[in-house]
């Protein structure tokens, strides 16, 4: 007789009852099957598919050229892999920015063709109207302040954000804004710990931090940062748990000298 354990999916609810137990949130992002089944296995609590696939999957210096049908072949790739997390698509640059109605339209596509959970979006009340109409048609949202990659060419630099006090006070009112509109839960990009703090202390839905400091309610990596795929990137608040780029280039290295040499394949390794 085998014995069929049901594994217990993470849904908005229970970040919402994690962060009122004061169990922290994890958070990575993922973009193809055969790594989400893995960070899913290891017990990651929320998947983003991010518009950061832009750069790390397709080599683009930003994540504005990603497009709805490219995140939602990414995200459909992720879905199929994952038992228990919650998967958030984001929705990408000039996919919902022109009106609710097509914020809502892209959100739809994503959840009807990739069967994600939720969608996470940048902003603060500038898009509250379209948080408004996507919540509306029964679809979870998670929003994004702070560092906002898809205005890269507003802002122009990639440095920490809200450090003066005016920007501050306009990133709280955000937080505010998004909580009442009915965000499920939030994600600050490199802003000071200080204000990140008083934020997630200051909102009833969880803060989930990117160089956001630790005293929010999680944390997100992108996946290939953390499992160090390229060195060159080395922001002060990245942990990398691996050098895989090594790892990787060693074994290939490997394998192209067995090749050249003739010791791959062996008398074992054919038919
Ligand atoms: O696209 C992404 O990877 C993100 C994270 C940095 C939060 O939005």
């Amino acid at each position: 007789m085998s014995i069929h354990r049901e594994v217990k999916r993470v849904t908005t609810h229970t970040l919402t009852e994690m962060k009122e137990a004061g169990e922290k949130i994890s958070m990575l992002t993922a973009y193809d099957y055969t790594m989400a089944r893995l960070l899913d296995s290891a017990g990651v609590d929320v998947l983003l598919v991010g518009d950061s696939a832009s750069n790390v999957m397709a080599g683009h210096e930003t994540t504005l050229p990603i497009t709805l049908d490219q995140m939602i072949y990414h995200a459909s790739a992720v879905v199929r892999a994952v038992q228990r997390a919650l998967v958030v698509v984001d929705l990408p640059f000039g996919s919902y920015q022109g009106n609710s109605k097509e914020a809502l339209q892209s959100t739809v596509r994503i959840m009807k063709e990739a069967g994600a959970h939720a969608v996470k979006l940048e902003g603060g009340k500038e898009v509250v109207e379209s948080i408004v109409r996507i919540l509306t048609a029964g679809v979870p949202v998670m929003g994004h302040l702070g560092l906002t990659p898809q205005s890269i060419y507003k802002f122009g630099t990639y440095t920490v954000r809200a450090r003066e006090e005016a920007e501050a006070e306009r990133l709280m009112e955000d937080a505010h804004a998004l909580q009442e509109a009915g965000c499920f839960a939030l994600v600050l990009e490199k802003i000071p710990s200080t204000l990140a703090a008083k934020v997630a202390s200051s909102v009833q839905i969880p803060v989930i931090g990117i160089g956001a400091g630790s005293a929010v309610d999680g944390q997100v990596l992108v996946m290939h940062d953390m499992l160090g795929l390229n060195s060159d990137f080395s922001p002060r608040f990245l942990r990398r748990y691996l050098q895989l780029d090594q790892i990787i280039c060693e074994a290939v290295a490997h394998y192209v000298r067995d090749v050249r040499s003739g010791d791959f394949p062996s008398s074992s390794e054919q038919y």
